[in-house]
């Protein structure tokens, strides 16, 4: 894994977006599959920044989500599906047609997971950005998520429920399912670009690169990946 170390936030997401603009530039008919959380928000900002000085276009790019709470209407403020629109979709040049967010809405969440895997193996990921959560997780997979994992519904840990709750207000409010990527299709991404800022990732962070690959740590699978890049500020990098 190459990891590119960065004095802070700021700087961290000037080089993550300057990753993903190559990519755009290189193949404008590109697939990006995206992630939420803070994170990448100084990422996305960046980004349409590149847009409105026409450095960039999305016209032509598709995109891909990582995951979605089940039970959250598109609207509500800490959907996914909002989330993506608000920080990036709205203010850039994206075709509507060419988003595609996990769905965790109706009565057959199977049937969606399937779609969704169809979805994504007709649009092959050239880059595909991740966070990572404080216990390891990438997307929505949980550890000891097997590697072999398509997309599914997980029960979401009570320690990513409260990282979370700051979202929702308090964690009662914090939907306990979610519908995921799985770990295939992560890792199915011709290259890969894992971010991670703050010192509450120290310990995740220290795991995915330095520890043994192992369901316990979803993201350690990130470490037999051919072209995964960490980016990763000095306080997430503290124990590297
Ligand atoms: C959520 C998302 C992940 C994200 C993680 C970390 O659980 N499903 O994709 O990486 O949170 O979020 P944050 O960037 O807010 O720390």
């Amino acid at each position: 894994m190459e990891i590119i170390i960065t004095e802070n936030y700021d700087t961290m997401s000037e080089v993550a977006a300057g990753i993903i603009s190559k990519t755009i530039i290189g193949k404008p008919d590109c697939v990006l599959g995206l992630a939420t959380g803070t994170t990448p928000i100084g990422t996305y900002n960046k980004l349409i920044e590149y847009y409105k000085n026409k450095l960039v276009s999305f016209s032509k790019v598709h995109t891909v989500n990582l995951d979605e709470y089940v039970g959250l209407p598109e609207e509500h403020p800490q959907s996914y599906h909002y989330f993506m629109h608000d920080m990036l979709f709205d203010h850039i040049d994206i075709k509507k047609e060419n988003i595609h967010i996990p769905c965790g809405l109706g009565d057959d969440l199977e049937k969606n997971c399937h779609d969704y895997d169809a979805i994504l193996a007709e649009h092959p990921t050239d880059l595909q950005l991740l966070g990572i959560g404080g216990n390891g997780h990438i997307g929505f997979n949980e550890p000891n998520t097997p590697f072999k994992s398509f997309t599914h519904i997980v029960e979401l840990t009570e320690r990513t429920r409260h990282d979370n709750a700051r979202l929702f207000g308090f964690v009662g409010s914090v939907p306990k399912q979610a519908i995921t990527m799985g770990i295939v299709g992560i890792c199915h991404a011709q290259k890969i670009l894992v971010l991670a800022s703050g010192e509450n990732k120290a310990d995740a962070v220290h795991d995915m690169v330095k520890g043994d690959v192992t369901p316990a740590c979803p993201a350690s699978i990130l470490q037999l990946h051919n072209d995964a890049v960490l980016v990763v500020d000095k306080a997430a990098a503290s124990k590297l």
